[in-house]
């Protein structure tokens, strides 16, 4: 059989890669990232920048992404290696690989503690919940036991690639498209909740009005950090994802829609949790375990707020698992197109890979002080892996996203592949602008600050 004989697996609407791609930006980078580092970084002013950067870069460089991902109807490695075979833009697809597999080992470890928590909350573990102090304790007796840590992060990645074994359509859509929504309404009952709690005001207004006086130079990179993180871009996840789109289909409708839909939910999960914390009296600059705290503490103020709150974490691992399977999907793509791997070789050995680059982020949470404090730096291993994959490997990758679609592959090219059946390009000037000089500019002054002033963390 020759390769182009064999069809590749195809979304089965544009409604299911809407609701698929979506899935893969909404994850915990949305409610458990998204509320905790806005509130390291100064609440409202940093909302405003990171939804600038949605705007401004997120969406330009998703269109590119998808463009290159349908146009080559390839992973990463092998589009770059199928427009230019001579050039060394392959190994832009060798580092979105890695970056895959290394977002996933310690996503995987919060993403184990959302299961670890309906576990929990299901047992009746919070029954006697007495506030903020009382959940702080649990989450870091929780975390601290390795065989919890370890032991979720390895049910965590079972579980996503046991969906990835399943394929396209028949696996990531079929789930993202029921379960979704559902976290969507979960999350409105549950911000109505916070805001209408004693004391929440004072949440809204450091969520909602704006100090620019809190603005720092830190704060723009990790306001693009989280942009991109959020909108799973900048390592060939949506090349990956576009490659499976079908040419008929409007990227650009495709990929507001999709920015869209990101943000809402970081901007709801916002909604939930400063409010909630302010009336607990809780510091909103918590750090990773914001959402751990805070949620329990809503749920206690719940009429069977327990099994309510189960189900917000159950939907919050399945939310994980649409975005855990298109980090591995993408090594795994790479491994099934170039390597000619079977998909289940593929599969199992990318997991297994992820799962030990993983073990030290999960020991890292309190079961090993020197994984918790690494000489020299001072953070843990999972703070570290958060900041070198999570956010400076995706400016850089989203750097050469946009010079390659702006300047090697060029502005035309990817207007022609948009304009397939007669779609339309709206704005294609204003995307051009973007995408050849406010994206690589901006991302190269931040990027180029971070290195000159060496505050890396
Ligand atoms: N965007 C996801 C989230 O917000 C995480 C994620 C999935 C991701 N795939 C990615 C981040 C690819 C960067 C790149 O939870």
């Amino acid at each position: 059989m020759t390769e182009s004989s064999i069809q590749r697996d195809k979304w089965n609407s544009k409604a299911g890669f809407i609701i698929a791609a979506a899935g893969s930006a909404i994850g915990l980078g949305n409610i458990w990232r998204f509320p905790y580092v806005a509130g390291e970084n100064g609440g409202a002013a940093f909302v405003i920048l990171y939804i600038l950067f949605v705007l401004l870069i997120g969406l330009p460089v998703m269109i590119a992404e998808l463009t290159i991902g349908r146009n080559t109807q390839k992973n990463p490695i092998g589009a770059f290696l199928k427009l230019f075979p001579k050039s060394s833009w392959k190994y832009f697809g060798v580092m979105g690989v890695l970056t895959g597999i290394g977002i996933l080992s310690f996503y995987g470890v919060i993403a184990g503690y959302t299961i670890g928590y309906f576990v929990k909350l299901l047992l009746g573990q919070f029954d006697t919940i007495a506030g903020a102090v009382e959940s702080q304790r649990i989450f870091e007796e929780f975390t601290a036991n390795p065989y919890v840590s370890v032991g979720y992060l390895f049910v965590f990645l079972t579980f996503t690639g046991y969906i990835v074994l399943g394929g396209i359509s028949a696996g990531i859509e079929k789930w993202a498209k029921i379960l979704m929504p559902i976290l969507f309404v979960l999350l409105i009952i549950l911000a109505i909740r916070s805001i209408t709690l004693d004391g929440a005001i004072k949440g809204l207004e450091f969520y909602l009005e704006p100090d620019f006086s809190k603005v720092t130079a830190s704060t723009f990179v990790m306001a693009l950090g989280q942009a991109l993180f959020s909108l799973s871009l900048g390592m060939g996840a949506m090349i990956t994802y576009g490659s499976y789109l079908s040419k008929k289909d409007n990227i650009i409708s495709s990929a507001a829609s999709v920015c869209f839909f990101d943000t809402l939910i970081a901007i709801l999960a916002g909604l939930v949790m400063f409010p909630a914390l302010f009336a607990m009296g809780m510091n909103p600059s918590g750090g990773p375990g914001l959402v751990f705290i805070v949620l329990p503490s809503i749920f206690s103020k719940f009429p069977g707020g327990i099994y309510f709150g189960a189900g917000i974490f159950l939907l919050l691992s399945v939310a994980a698992l649409t975005s855990t399977i298109s980090l591995l999907e993408v090594a795994v793509s790479y491994f099934v197109d170039e390597k000619k791997w079977t998909r289940k070789k593929a599969t199992v050995l990318m997991s297994i890979f992820a799962f030990i680059c993983g073990v030290p982020s999960a020991l890292s949470m309190g079961s090993s002080d020197w994984l918790s404090d690494l000489p020299i730096l001072h953070i843990g291993v999972l703070e570290l892996m958060n900041a070198v994959f999570g956010n400076y490997s995706l400016a850089l990758g989203s750097l050469l996203v946009a010079i390659f679609a702006g300047y090697k592959w060029g502005v035309k090219a990817v207007k022609r592949e948009v304009h397939q059946f007669g779609n339309e390009f709206k704005y294609f000037w204003l995307w051009s602008f973007l995408i050849r000089f406010l994206c690589p500019i901006a991302i190269s002054i931040i990027l180029g600050y971070i290195i000159i002033t060496g505050n890396y963390f």
